[in-house]
């Protein structure tokens, strides 16, 4: 099934670099047996299968599978915007392992397992995952309940862009209409988001214009938790245990680790303030009924 052709193809509109693709398809002839043997599984939607393997191995099995992927839309007659606006998602997370590591590969295949899989799309700004509401059970303002296991669309907020509030709301308009269209069987009128972007406790410390509390105006949030390994992570970037900075903040009044967090942005600069004066970070779970 392998074809690197066609998989070089579409990986330079993904990835435009060259010797990047060239790395690794010596990756792939180097290695053939083992990345058609893992290909099956990928056929089959058994991605987890693979996820202990190298991240050099990870992006291979993803850029041989890219043209099956490509063909599954085509099939649905699902446009090459969407294929490849979802699909830029494997630059973020090339990137990002570059970042963390010096070297070329891929961590996050737990992630683009579901793009394979074609269980998320990315519709304007934002991504759409057909997935369940796999918490307690609740029922919103309007009365809707949301009962474990009910299909909902969970919504994920790629980095790279500015998270600009018209455009996040064109993006569910969008969504709205693609699943209509494509999925007709799957409910598009519930939408859901669990993100540390969705914390209550976000306006003691952002500005209120910031499109982090715009965008959060969008859900009636449902469930709040302090939990600061989130924002640690997607805000400073560091990956840090929620057990230790729980610890640090109950012996010390603050959640700690400050010589570890940049301070490049504005946000970045004022959330160290606030954590030093023993602020809570955490998530929120918000919905959108449409
Ligand atoms: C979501 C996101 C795009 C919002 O960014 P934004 O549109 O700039 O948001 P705001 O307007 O609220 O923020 C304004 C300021 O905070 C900074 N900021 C916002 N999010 C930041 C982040 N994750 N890391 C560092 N700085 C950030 C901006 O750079 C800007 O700083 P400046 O005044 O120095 O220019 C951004 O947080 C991001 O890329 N996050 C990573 C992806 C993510 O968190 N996904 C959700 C996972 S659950």
């Amino acid at each position: 099934m392998i074809n690197l052709n066609r998989s070089r193809k579409i990986f330079l509109n993904i990835y435009p670099d060259e010797d990047l693709a060239d790395k690794v398809e010596f990756f792939i002839k180097s290695n053939k047996k083992k990345v058609n043997f893992f290909l099956v599984f990928c056929k089959h939607e058994r991605w987890e299968t693979t996820l202990k393997q190298e991240p050099m191995m990870k992006l291979a099995l993803v850029y041989c599978f890219l043209p099956v992927v490509y063909d599954k839309y085509k099939k649905k007659n699902i446009g090459d915007e969407v294929f490849y606006d979802t699909m830029t998602d494997i630059k973020i997370w090339i990137d990002d392992h570059k970042a963390r590591t010096n070297e070329d590969g891929l961590f996050e295949l737990n992630w683009i397992m579901h793009h394979m899989n074609m269980n998320i799309f990315k519709i304007g700004r934002l991504q759409y995952q057909k997935c369940i509401w796999y918490f307690k059970p609740v029922k919103t303002k309007d009365g809707v309940k949301l009962n474990f296991g009910d299909k909902i669309l969970n919504m994920h907020i790629p980095r790279g862009e500015k998270l600009d509030y018209d455009e996040c709301v064109k993006s569910v308009d969008m969504a709205k209409d693609f699943f209509k269209e494509y999925f007709p069987e799957f409910p598009n009128n519930k939408y859901m988001c669990f993100s540390w972007l969705l914390y209550p406790g976000n306006k003691n410390f952002m500005p209120e214009n910031s499109n982090i509390l715009k965008f959060q105006s969008m859900f009636e949030i449902v469930v709040e938790k302090e939990e600061p390994q989130p924002p640690y992570l997607w805000l400073y970037g560091v990956k840090l245990k929620n057990a230790d900075l729980m610890k640090n903040k109950r012996e010390t009044g603050s959640y700690g680790f400050i010589d570890q967090l940049p301070q490049k942005s504005s946000l970045q600069k004022s959330t160290v303030e606030y954590i030093k004066n023993g602020g809570t970070l955490g998530e929120g779970i918000g919905v959108i009924i449409k």
